[in-house]
C-alpha cells in the first residue's frame, strides 16, 4: 500500500438508488473498497434503513437520509414522478444536513459515490468540496444509448428501423431499451435514466459495474468523453471460485431468501439438471405469460426452481404447484447460491444487469426473456454478441409461448448450439474472474481510484 493512503484514510459515502438491483452492486463495491483500506459509509433512505441496518452489513457503517417518504418509500408515493421530484428536493436537503454532521466527525468523508440515478447528489457533494463519483449500475452499452438520447443524437420518437451507434452492434428498434422504442410508456423511469447525464460532466470519476472485455468498444468510446473505469463484476470474490456458502456475503435481501429450503431441494438434483427461473425484483409477468411459462417449464420435463414474488403468486395457474413433481416455487431465493449450485444447468432470466453479470461470472447459460427497460438490449448482447444464451422470443401479442420456452430449455440442455453456448459461458466466466482478481483490469481500476482518493 502506498504511504499517502496510510496517512489520509480515505472515506467514501456510497449512495445507491433504493432498489434491490442498485443496492446489491453498490454494497458489494463498498466491501471491495473496505478490503482496500477505505472507510465506507452507506447512505440509504430512512424507510430502507429501518429494515436493513441490522442485517449483514457489519463492516459498513450505515446512515440514512429522507426521500420524503420515511414510511414506505416509493410505494407510499402517489407516482414515481412525484417520488422522484420529492426525493430530489428532500434528499438534497437531507444529504446536506448529513454532510454537515459528518464534516465535524473524526474522519470526515472526502468522496461521494452516488448512483447515477441520483445526479443531484453530485451537486450536494461538490458544494461540500467532496470528490464526486457517479456509479453506473447498468451496462455501459445501455448507458451510452441513454446518453445519446439525452444529447439528442437519438431522436424520439424513434424513426429508423435500425441504429448504428458507436461501439455497438447494429441494433433494431426493438433492441434499444424499451423506454425508447415504447416512448412514453414509463415517463418517470425515462426521466430518471436520461437525467443521469444532466451534470455528468462535473463528475470526477465514473465507475461502471461492467467488465472491460465485455463492452470494450463502447467503453473505448465513452472514455474519450468521460473519466470512466469499469470495476465489475461487483459480486463477492468467493462466487467466482464457487465457494460462496453464506448468503450474508452478498448485498442485502429485501425479502426472505428461503435459503435452507432452496439449497436442500437443489442438493439431491443431478448436476446441470435444474432450470432456475427469476425475473428480478421489479417487473412482474402478466397472468397469461405466467401460465405460458408454467406450462413451458412443466412440458420441458426438467427440474425447475422458479422465483414467483409474493405479489405475483395469484397469477399462477390454479393448483399448478401440485401438478408437477419437478418444480419448486419460492417467493425469493439466494440467487448467487443458486447460480453457483452445480445442479443448476440454465437460467431463464429477465436479463436485469445484475442477473446477467452474475450468471456470466458464474458461467451459467441463459434463456433471455426480457420484459422492459435495459433488459431488451442486454438480451440482444447475451444472445448475439457474447453468445452465452438463447433468446425466447415473444409472439405478436408480446407473449413468449410455452412451446418456445420448452424448446429453448431443450436447446440449452441437449443441442449442439447449447454446447457452444456452454463453452462461451465458460470463456466469459474465466474473463470475469481474471478481470476481478488481483492485478486484473477491474482490480487495477479500483486500485487506481483508491490511490487517487487517497491523494485527494
Ligand atoms: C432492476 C432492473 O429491472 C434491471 O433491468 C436493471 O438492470 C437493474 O435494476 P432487477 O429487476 O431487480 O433490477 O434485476 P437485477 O438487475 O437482475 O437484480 C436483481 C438482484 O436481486 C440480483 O442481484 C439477484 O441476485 C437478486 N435476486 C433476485 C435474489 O437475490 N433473489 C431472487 O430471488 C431474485
Amino acid at each position: 500500500m502506498n504511504k499517502e493512503r496510510i496517512n489520509h484514510v480515505p472515506h467514501c459515502l456510497i449512495l445507491p438508488y433504493p432498489a434491490q438491483g442498485h443496492m446489491n452492486p453498490m454494497i458489494q463495491f463498498s466491501k471491495r473498497l473496505i478490503q482496500k483500506q477505505v472507510k465506507v459509509t452507506l447512505i440509504t433512505v430512512t424507510s430502507l434503513w429501518k429494515t436493513i441496518s441490522h442485517k449483514n452489513l457489519s463492516s459498513i457503517e450505515v446512515e440514512s437520509i429522507s426521500d420524503g417518504y420515511d414510511e414506505g418509500g416509493l410505494s407510499a408515493a402517489e407516482s414515481l414522478e412525484i417520488y422522484k421530484e420529492t426525493f430530489w428536493r428532500v434528499g438534497s436537503e437531507s444529504l446536506s444536513e448529513l454532510l454537515q454532521k459528518l464534516s465535524t466527525s473524526e474522519n470526515p468523508p472526502n468522496c461521494v459515490i452516488f448512483d447515477a440515478f441520483l445526479p443531484w447528489a453530485l451537486d450536494v457533494g461538490k458544494s461540500f468540496g467532496l470528490l464526486g463519483v457517479a456509479f453506473f449500475t447498468q451496462s455501459c452499452s445501455v448507458n451510452s444509448i441513454y446518453f445519446q438520447t439525452h444529447d439528442k443524437f437519438i431522436e424520439l420518437p424513434l424513426s429508423k428501423s435500425e441504429y448504428l451507434l458507436p461501439g455497438l452492434p447494429i441494433l433494431a428498434q426493438q433492441d434499444l431499451p424499451s423506454f425508447l422504442y415504447k416512448y412514453g410508456s414509463y415517463p418517470g423511469y425515462f426521466d430518471i435514466v436520461v437525467n443521469q447525464f444532466n451534470n455528468i460532466g462535473k463528475a470526477d470519476w465514473i465507475l461502471a459495474n461492467s467488465i472491460y472485455e465485455l463492452e470494450n468498444e463502447v467503453v473505448d468510446w465513452l472514455v474519450k468523453i468521460w473519466p470512466l473505469k469499469t470495476i465489475g463484476p461487483s459480486i463477492p470474490s468467493m462466487v467466482l471460485d464457487k465457494r460462496l456458502r453464506e448468503d450474508k456475503e452478498y448485498g442485502i435481501n429485501l425479502s426472505d431468501p428461503n435459503t435452507e429450503f432452496c439449497i436442500k431441494w437443489l442438493n439431491d438434483k443431478p448436476k446441470g439438471s435444474v432450470v432456475y427461473v427469476s425475473f428480478g425484483s421489479m417487473a412482474g409477468l402478466s397472468e397469461d405469460q405466467t401460465h405460458e411459462l408454467a406450462y413451458g417449464l412443466k412440458d420441458s420435463e426438467s427440474f425447475y426452481l422458479w422465483v414467483v414474488r409474493d405479489c405475483d403468486q395469484t397469477k399462477l395457474p390454479k393448483g399448478f404447484e401440485n401438478t408437477s413433481q419437478k418444480g419448486l416455487i419460492v417467493t425469493w431465493c439466494p440467487q448467487l447460491l443458486v447460480l453457483t449450485h452445480e445442479a443448476v444447468g440454465c437460467f431463464v432470466t429477465h436479463c436485469g444487469w445484475n442477473s446477467t453479470l452474475e450468471a456470466l461470472s458464474i458461467g451459467v447459460p441463459l434463456i433471455a426473456m426480457p420484459l422492459w427497460t435495459d433488459q431488451v438490449t442486454n438480451a440482444k448482447l447475451i444472445a448475439d454478441v457474447w453468445k452465452i444464451g438463447v433468446r425466447a422470443f415473444a409472439d405478436e401479442k408480446e407473449i413468449v409461448r410455452s412451446e418456445t420456452i420448452k424448446d429453448c430449455i431443450k436447446e440449452i440442455i441437449e443441442s449442439e448450439k447449447g454446447s457452444q453456448i456452454k463453452k462461451s459461458a465458460l470463456k466469459w466466466k474465466n474473463l470475469a474472474k481474471s478481470s476481478f482478481d488481483e492485478g486484473g483490469r477491474s482490480d487495477k481500476n479500483i486500485e487506481e481510484f483508491v490511490n487517487a482518493l487517497a491523494q485527494f
